[in-house]
């Protein structure tokens, strides 16, 4: 295994430049009990350095939503650590916890979970207002341009193109400056040239506005838009690729194909 054991072992890694902002350690996750359980992570060490743009790639049952869901405190691990920075998951009680999530992480969900009766303006600082925060209002009406609504601002969801509603949840889950940005399919409700707008989207956040966004993902063409893509067969790390093509990365799924 090759993973990216380095960046998740923490003291060893030198400088700002290699700063972890999510990471998991021996994760370990099963499902169930008795002749029913699965193993759906199977001692995966990784860490999400700070500043970068990786995909979780892997076919369907391989773990990334677990992955996902386990590393952004959506669910607890069987054994195995998770952090956040410096926060390890497992020491928060469910009130800090739920604070960590609103305060330190953003969500972009394949069904966009928008607020029907808020205007896009509304639902994009939703976060913001249930935290009481006033948020930065300079970053937010940047925000507002990047994602390309200005002039939908006081629309509902429902008069927007998914493809336009799943830009409010990105332009959402940027909104607080959160530490990591977790999408789980973003593009999977989309048609190809929406699915393309809002993987340029997440690309353009990290390199333009210094985020870090891990996106888990089954589509090799969404994977060619991160700067690295973790590999998960059978809830293990198997591979990594630095500045990945669509093609390079389909490569790869067809040699674990061949193998297994
Ligand atoms: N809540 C659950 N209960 C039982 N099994 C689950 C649950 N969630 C996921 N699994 C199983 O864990 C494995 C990994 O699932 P998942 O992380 O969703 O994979 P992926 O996102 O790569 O498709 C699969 O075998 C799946 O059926
Ligand atoms: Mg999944």
């Amino acid at each position: 295994m090759t993973a990216t054991t380095a960046a998740a072992t923490g003291s060893s890694t030198p400088g700002p430049a290699a700063r972890t902002a999510a990471r998991v350690t021996d994760a370990v996750k099963v499902y169930g009990a008795g002749d029913t359980t699965v193993r759906a992570l199977d001692g995966v060490t990784v860490g999400f350095a700070a500043g970068r743009f990786t995909a979780i790639m892997g076919p369907s049952g391989s773990g990334k939503s677990t992955l996902m869901h386990c590393a952004a405190g959506l669910d607890t691990l069987t054994s195995g650590t998770a952090h956040i920075g410096d926060t390890e998951l497992s020491a928060l009680d469910d009130r800090r916890l739920t604070l960590l999530r609103r305060d330190r992480i953003g969500f972009v969900f394949q069904q966009f979970n928008l607020v029907p009766t808020l205007t896009v303006a509304e639902n994009i600082t939703l976060p913001l207002d249930l935290a009481g925060a006033r948020g930065d209002a300079e970053w937010i009406d940047a925000l507002v341009d990047v994602v390309g609504l200005r002039d939908r601002l006081r629309h509902r969801p429902a008069e927007l193109s998914g493809g336009q509603q799943q830009r409010v949840a990105v332009a959402r889950a940027f909104a607080g400056r959160p530490d990591v940005v977790f999408a789980d399919e973003p593009t999977g409700n989309l048609d190809s040239r929406s699915g393309q707008e809002v993987l340029g989207l997440l690309g353009r956040a990290v390199r333009q506005m210094d985020r870090t966004v891990v996106m888990v993902t089954h589509d090799p063409v969404a994977a060619a838009h991160a700067d690295e893509v973790l590999f998960l067969a059978d809830g293990r790390l198997v591979d990594r690729m630095e500045s990945p093509t669509a093609d390079k990365v389909l490569d790869r799924m067809k040699a674990f194909e061949v193998r297994t």
